[in-house]
């Protein structure tokens, strides 16, 4: 498959020969960077990424959020292993958000941020570059690079501030975080991503960038019911095990909180949306960010209803159709 190796530079984009079931062309791979702080549904979210060929992930970077930042490092370093993935190249971005102090979330993830499973510490390197130089370079070398965006948006912001060149080079930034009729899973007003780093979250949605946001209202539908946990049980693999294992143990605190059917599966919703974005629906609308208010700190002022005249400058999903979505996911992880 493409994508970057481990000490060498990703020089562009790669032709990937697959056929999709309805097409007779081979297609290219859209390249994507993910962004993320794994995180049990991170980690179902890479794992689907490296599963997919209309996907090509050149590079992956860690932030702090779920848990501190050598965790998430390593903890993406070993999921790519659990994919069979060590090539891929793994950089540490920032350790804390840009203005707030750290809020984690052991509560939902555990100790190691990826609980319930229990994976060998990781043998592959973490890349000498740090996360914000690698997502800036990779900006700039890669033709139409995707930011998938799992945690709070630290490097991403970051990375737009220090080179502002690569706005207008990314091709999208697609990201998990925020809520609108959901409202919040951390405070009453904010979801966790935002939460933690309000400030990077507006820098990113002042970018220009293309940017869109798989909020709360979407992913608290994707649930890991009995049924769908399983169905990764079933498809007997270590995979497979990993995710009934790591899901089985994140959905007790969902369902002690919500009373749902289970555990929300929010940042797979993020990879799911590039795969089939025929899934889900939305509407082009604006989205702020509050950053002053200690009691609303966080909150995504999203304009559904197009009350202001605030310009749109994001998509917002509001649907999915949650079982299409897991009947995919699940076929689709058995090929790893
Ligand atoms: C988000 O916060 C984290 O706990 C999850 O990984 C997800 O990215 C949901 O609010
Ligand atoms: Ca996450």
């Amino acid at each position: 498959m493409a994508g970057a190796t481990a000490g060498r530079t990703y020089s562009g984009p790669v032709l990937f020969a697959f056929v999709r079931h309805d097409s007779p062309w081979p297609m290219t791979a859209r390249p994507i960077l993910i962004d993320t702080d794994p995180g049990q549904d991170d980690a179902v979210a890479i794992l689907l990424a490296l599963a997919s060929p209309e996907l090509d992930v050149t590079a992956i970077t860690a932030v702090a959020g779920n848990v501190p930042l050598p965790l998430t490092s390593a903890n993406a370093r070993k999921v790519c292993e659990l994919a069979g993935r060590p090539d891929i190249a793994v950089h540490a971005g920032c350790d804390r958000p840009i203005r707030q102090p750290l809020v984690t979330a052991e509560h939902v993830h555990g100790k190691t941020g990826l609980d319930g499973a229990d994976l060998r510490a990781p043998e592959m390197p973490l890349q000498e570059k740090g996360g914000v130089e690698a997502i800036i370079d990779l900006a700039r070398e890669v033709e139409g690079l995707t930011i998938c965006a799992l945690g709070p948006l630290t490097n991403v912001a970051t990375a737009l501030t220090r080179a502002p060149d690569i706005a207008s080079k990314i091709r999208e930034i697609v990201l998990m975080g925020g809520a609108y009729f959901e409202v919040g899973n951390i405070t009453p007003a904010a979801e966790f991503n935002i939460f933690v780093d309000p400030d990077a979250a507006k820098m990113v949605f002042a970018s220009g960038c293309k940017i869109t946001v798989l909020p709360l209202d979407v992913t608290h539908k994707v649930l890991v019911t009995p049924g769908r946990i399983a169905a990764f049980r079933e498809m007997e693999t270590r995979i497979g095990d990993a995710i009934a294992d790591w899901t089985g143990f994140f959905e007790r605190f969902d369902k002690e909180k919500y009373g749902s059917d289970g555990a929300p599966l929010h940042d797979p919703c993020v990879i799911g949306y590039l795969l089939w974005p025929e899934l889900f629906s939305g509407r082009h609308i604006n989205v702020e960010i509050e950053t002053a208010s200690e009691l609303t700190r966080g909150m995504t002022v999203a304009d559904w209803w197009g009350v202001t005249d605030r310009p749109a400058n994001a998509t917002f999903i509001g649907d999915v159709d949650a079982e299409a979505f897991f009947l995919r996911m699940t076929d689709r992880l058995t090929r790893l």
